[in-house]
């Protein structure tokens, strides 16, 4: 049968009209796009239709053409109609949906102080009470301030109790903050009531030691000064410190005679245990008491080396570990635990 003009017009009139009816049941843009492939690629419908043309008198197929174009634009249009509809419904479909306006928002977690910091700025709170001010000295020190000034010669079994990083042949990270002491009364005349928070260094590692840890060191120098008042300071800050712990009970302080070369007497701090209240538990091993620090006169000695004249000038001095007190406090039973970062620790503070 000859292939006439009217008939492929017809068929692609047709192929229009159905386009719309086609693609009306479908719900996403994929197959939408698969029918518009279907109806006007190459291997489409509307092609397949074209293809015919070659069959026809050429006068008639620029008719063809026309039609073939309109089809298209017909096409065209319902894709577009469609998706707009469907756009238009998943609009619709959003403002309907219940959201309650008045929900609080979602918290934005925040940072805050390390407990190390916390404790730090604690303790320089509370010395502060009773007139203590700061003082910082060098964490890189000198073997002088260190050791030598201090009565620590070279040869000084005591340098076996802090083992050192030595950074040159003089120079050190400091063991101790008890340099601080020589380097305020180097800057200050006294009278003189410092405390020196900070970072110190030993060759040492295990559950309740690190190479890197914190101390706070005192230091009260005056005309008359006298072991009590040092006794005086201690349960202030003991008091203060640990008085969550206690609930108000008060703890005692006792100095137990030991030896540090920069001091004479020296002694070892001890706290009536707060935990047990003197009871005897674990972390006071049963006695009763626990070891929170050193401390002693300042030795006559040390206060030549800086040129205060110890006739009319005494004083004491402290030192305490501040991750050895705050272990105490909040019980922390890992010295690591302050330095891994780990927010399930940290975030306990
Ligand atoms: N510097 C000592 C240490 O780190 C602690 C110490 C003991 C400090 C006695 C003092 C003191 O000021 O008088 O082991």
């Amino acid at each position: 049968m000859p292939t006439t003009s009217t008939d492929l017009i017809a068929q692609l009139e047709r192929l229009g009209g159905e386009f719309a009816a086609a693609i009306a049941p479908l719900a996403d843009e994929q197959s939408i796009r698969a029918a518009q492939a279907q109806y006007l690629g190459k291997k489409g419908q509307v092609s397949d239709v074209m293809k015919e043309l070659g069959r026809l008198p050429p006068a008639e197929r620029p008719l063809v053409g026309q039609a073939a174009n309109k089809v298209k634009d017909t096409i065209a249009l319902a894709v577009e109609e469609r998706l707009g509809a469907l756009a238009a419904g998943r609009r619709a479909a959003d403002l309907a949906r219940a959201v309650d306006l008045t929900l609080p928002g979602r918290p934005v977690g925040g940072g805050h102080l390390h407990l190390l910091t916390q404790v730090r700025l604690e303790l320089v709170e509370i010395f502060a009470e009773i007139g203590f001010a700061v003082a910082e000295g060098p964490q890189v020190e000198t073997d002088w301030h260190t050791f030598e000034a201090l009565a620590i010669p070279k040869d000084h079994p005591a340098r076996d109790m802090q083992d050192t990083f030595y950074v040159a042949d003089e120079i050190v990270l400091r063991t101790h903050t008890s340099p601080v002491q020589l380097r305020t009364r180097q800057t200050h005349t006294p009278p003189r009531r410092i405390v020196a928070p900070g970072v110190v260094y030993r060759r040492d590692d295990d559950a309740t030691h690190s190479p890197m840890f914190t101390q706070i060191e005192g230091l009260v120098v005056d005309e008359g000064v006298r072991v009590s008042d040092l006794k005086g300071v201690l349960l202030h800050f003991v008091n203060r410190f640990y008085a969550r712990l206690t609930g108000g009970a008060g703890l005692d302080v006792r100095l137990r005679p030991s030896y540090f070369p920069f001091v004479e007497p020296g002694v070892e701090i001890d706290m009536s245990c707060g935990f047990c209240r003197g009871a005897g538990c674990r972390l006071c091993k049963g006695s009763g008491w626990i070891e929170i620090g050193g401390a002693g006169m300042v030795d006559p000695d040390v206060f030549a080396q800086v040129g205060i004249d110890s006739e009319r000038y005494t004083g004491f001095a402290f030192g305490m570990g501040i991750e050895r007190m705050a272990m105490l406090r909040h019980g922390v039973n890992d010295i690591k635990y302050y330095y891994e970062g780990d927010l399930r620790f940290l975030d306990q503070f």
